[in-house]
């Protein structure tokens, strides 16, 4: 560093559930971190929704939050970066600032019907070739298409130029720098990747997408990198660059430094995210998984992803306590699931809204298989637990098939990793160790180290793996015969969760 004076970076996570700012000082460590949660709206069974008018205004207050228990003030920042849920899409009026309807969350599957009929002969790879993901409700440039299907009026006020399309990065950049004065519309290669309307290879808008999916091409942001000046932040974050923009899986590899082909690492929240760096060309999936971008800094070349998508894996836990009320909190899971040998035979497969990685199947419904008289409420917690370790299991054995590549250490994050009793399963049925880092806010980081590199506090990502310490390690002790035992009786399982009415 040049000059003495202490540099801080901020992030905001704008995650599914809530939204975080988080400073950082340049060493990386945390200085404050303030959150705040929004609603979840389900206007119908599949159906979730976002008010983003609240996120805004939530974002607004979790900045200067975290500002305030720093006790820094937004001049004293060197860069804000973003960091978000991918894939939920929003459509705004670009004079008034308002969204045209609420914003339709990843986890929507309204356009199951319309992905079938765009897929047509074709099927689920239809669009794979160009964007890496096979045709799902996942994904935004349905959402989208169903937006303009469905809001009166919407599509002839597009095509005169008055509507913005954004994932969340977007909506929050262009409100921190102007808004309907001025505001940046802008993405970034990661967001846009997952929008299912972005080319892979020349990392631009692709007008046979768009035109298959019949979305104005008037309503779509500028991809930039993820890590440069999109502009200055105005308001309470006056004259601070804003200056990086990362999906939130994106944002964890850049934060976990898996900076080098082959490194991978696996974040647990609502679902989980195992994302695979396989360096500057695509690598085109052939065992259900995704190929995504995993970052692009300025001017450098870009860097791909394998992804492993699971809908469902801390969310089992929450329906564990929610749903069937067995625990009264998710902590209380471990100590019940420690109190027995193994799951006396049962398995959970959480297939609540169909199954994502490996299978991509929509008709897959949850099972509970093995049930004897034998089991109890605690083998049932194991089998929740274990359900996250052998869906993580088989989305390592694809990217394996995909890549060739031997995942020899998880890099883990995200709010399950305090689970020690999941983490030794994890790592038992991987067969390699699993490490948590010192700092597991690794989203936030992310999005932080790409704004600092962005602004010149960081010089290079060795300057940052040299940040990356390691905390906890779990180290295999299955034996080979019980492992792949029980991974066989999972297999069982999962077959059982297909075909069920869509
Ligand atoms: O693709 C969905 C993912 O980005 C959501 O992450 O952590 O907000 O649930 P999270």
């Amino acid at each position: 560093m040049t000059d003495n004076a202490e540099k801080y970076v901020a992030a905001i996570d704008q995650g599914t559930t809530s939204s975080r700012c988080i400073v950082f000082n340049q060493d990386g460590a945390i200085v404050a971190v303030d959150q705040r949660e929004h609603r979840q709206i389900f206007p119908k069974p599949g159906w979730v929704e976002h008010d983003a008018t609240e996120i805004w205004s939530k974002t607004q207050a979790v900045v200067a939050g975290a500002l305030a228990k720093a006790g820094l003030r937004a001049d004293q920042l060197s860069a804000m970066g973003i960091t978000n849920q991918r894939e939920t899409t929003l459509l705004w009026d670009r004079k008034t600032g308002k969204p045209v309807h609420n914003a339709i969350v990843w986890q929507d599957t309204r356009t199951a019907a319309l992905c079938n009929q765009l897929g047509g002969s074709d099927g689920q790879d239809r669009f794979r070739e160009q964007t890496g993901l096979p045709l799902a409700t996942y994904f935004s440039g349905p959402k989208a298409a169903w937006l303009f299907d469905n809001v009166p009026d919407l599509r002839a006020r597009a095509e005169r130029g008055e509507i913005a399309f954004g994932t969340m990065d977007s909506w929050l950049i262009w409100n921190l720098t102007g808004g309907t004065d001025g505001g940046q519309h802008v993405t970034d290669v990661t967001n846009a990747g997952r929008t299912m309307l972005m080319n892979l290879e020349t990392l631009q808008w692709d007008p046979s997408i768009l035109s298959a999916m019949n979305i104005p091409e008037a309503v779509l942001p500028e991809i930039k990198s993820s890590a440069e000046v999109y502009g200055t932040a105005v308001g309470q974050l006056a004259g601070v660059p804003v200056a990086s923009a990362l999906g939130d899986q994106q944002a964890a590899v850049f934060g976990q430094a898996c900076y080098d082909v082959g490194t991978a690492k696996n974040t647990y929240g609502t679902g989980s995210f195992l994302l695979l760096n396989t360096g500057n060309r695509p690598v085109q999936s052939k065992s259900g998984l995704l190929t995504t971008m995993g970052y692009k800094i300025g001017s450098e070349a870009p860097v791909y992803c394998l992804e492993g998508a699971i809908a469902i894996t801390g969310a089992l836990v929450q329906w564990f306590r929610d749903q069937l009320g067995i625990i009264r909190t998710a902590d209380e899971i471990e100590p019940l699931a420690a109190s027995v040998e193994d799951n006396g035979g049962a398995y959970i497969v959480p297939a609540f809204s169909g199954l994502f990685a490996p299978y991509w199947r929509s008709d897959a419904r949850g099972v509970v298989t093995g049930l004897t008289r034998y089991v109890t409420k605690a083998h049932l917690a194991r089998a929740v637990l274990e359900a996250t370790s052998w869906q993580t299991r088989e989305v390592v054995d694809a990217m394996f098939q995909d890549s060739g590549v031997h995942i020899t250490t998880l890099k883990v994050d995200g709010g399950m990793t305090k689970n020690n009793l999941l983490m030794q399963h994890q790592s038992d049925v991987l067969d390699v160790p699993v490490v948590r880092p010192k700092v597991s806010e690794t989203t936030c980081l992310g999005a932080a180290y790409a704004a600092g590199l962005a602004t010149g506090v960081w010089n290079d990502t060795d300057e940052l793996k040299a940040h990356w310490q390691k905390d906890v390690e779990w180290t295999p002790s299955m034996e080979a015969s019980v492992r792949d035992r029980e991974y066989h009786n999972w297999h069982k399982a999962v077959e059982r969760s297909f075909g069920w009415e869509e």
